[in-house]
């Protein structure tokens, strides 16, 4: 089978497409045929050694995927060869056959497509637990989300919105924040041309906003965190900016505002049963036509290193798919 192959941890660009012998499914695992897989932010840090979690080399990439079970390892039960199936298998998922835990297996939702699906779970469950497990966030609420048009920013807006909150979608480009207006957020913010902060406050008339989406982190965590309100909760989800800021915690004493962490992944360990239930309400909010991903390019295996790179140079809006050749 084709398969992304990482061979050393470095530059996005070695990535190279081989030929290699399909992975076996051990006990407890399934072997999908991959009809669709979607990049994530972290599969360009995994291959360049950057991400939190680095796998034995050599590996493929590729932290979600959608397509159907082709074979059952040992003990596998409740699901069958043959059920399409979404899937979030960490690393292997850009390659036309992929070995999954058969706990990180979910049905694909009724009327769902492949390519949607592959750009669904990821981004979607990170922000329902972020907003609603993390945030406490409540209809008629704020939310401000940062990087508002990239891959976890677009779903936050979507599922801000379908929790009834007045949305604030925060972006670097006109471009960028009119994909932001046509799903629905309030208001926005132009951060490099305009001051964050005092933006956000203006919006809010002085009061803040309740509750931060952060998927960016570096100088902006600062001036979202001093544009939050009495209350406030920011939800530190990364940092794209690449720069973990520090932040004095008088800024949370003064308004008893919390600073909330959100790793999805491990979550889903934790809390298996509240997964499964975020899962649910993702499908019933998808066929209400509540949230969709915006998938903004189908590619090939091979054009996967220049996404990779488009993505980190800020140029990348929504989600990419990957379409395997076969
Ligand atoms: N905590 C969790 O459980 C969890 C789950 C999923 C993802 N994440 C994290 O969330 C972050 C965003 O992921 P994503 O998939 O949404 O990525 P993405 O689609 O690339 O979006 C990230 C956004 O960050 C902004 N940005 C600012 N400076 C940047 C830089 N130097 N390079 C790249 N982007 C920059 C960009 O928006 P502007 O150009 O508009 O500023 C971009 O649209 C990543 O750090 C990822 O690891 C965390």
């Amino acid at each position: 089978m084709k398969a992304l192959v990482c061979r050393q941890f470095g530059p996005i660009e070695n990535l190279a497409v081989e030929e290699i012998d399909p992975p076996r499914p051990g006990p407890g695992q399934v072997l999908v045929d991959v009809k669709a897989s979607s990049l994530n932010f972290p599969d360009a840090l995994m291959v360049q050694g950057l991400y939190q979690v680095k796998p034995p080399l050599p590996f493929s990439p590729g932290h979600e995927i959608a397509g159907v079970i082709e074979k059952l390892g040992e003990g596998v039960l409740g699901v069958a060869v043959g059920d399409a199936v979404i899937a979030t298998p960490g690393v292997g998922g850009l390659a036309e056959q992929c070995v999954v835990a058969r706990e990180r297996i979910t049905p694909l939702p009724a009327g769902m497509d492949f390519a949607t699906a592959s750009a669904f779970l990821l981004t979607y469950c990170t922000t329902l637990h972020a907003l609603e497990d993390c945030g406490r966030l409540r209809s008629g609420e704020s939310l401000l989300v940062l990087g508002a048009a990239g891959a976890v920013g677009t779903a936050a807006i979507e599922i801000g919105k379908a929790l009834g909150a007045r949305v604030i979608a925060a972006a670097s480009s006109e471009e960028k924040l009119a994909l932001c207006r046509d799903l629905g957020a309030d208001e926005t913010i132009d951060y490099v041309r305009e001051d964050l902060r005092k933006r956000a406050l203006e919006l809010t008339g002085g009061k803040g906003v309740d509750v931060v989406y952060d998927p960016v982190g570096g100088a902006l965590t600062e001036a979202a965190l001093r544009a939050s309100a009495w209350g406030g909760r920011l939800l530190v989800i990364g940092f794209a900016s690449g720069e973990i800021p520090a932040i004095r915690l008088n800024l949370a004493l003064l308004k008893e505002r919390s600073i909330v962490g959100v790793y999805w992944g491990e979550w889903t360990r934790q809390d298996p049963a509240g997964q499964k239930r975020n899962v649910e309400r993702l499908g019933e909010l998808y066929a209400a036509g509540k949230v969709k991903p915006v998938v903004s390019e189908r590619i090939r295996l091979a054009e996967v290193p220049a996404a990779l790179v488009r993505m980190q140079k800020r140029q990348v809006k929504g989600k990419i798919v990957v379409v395997p050749e076969h």
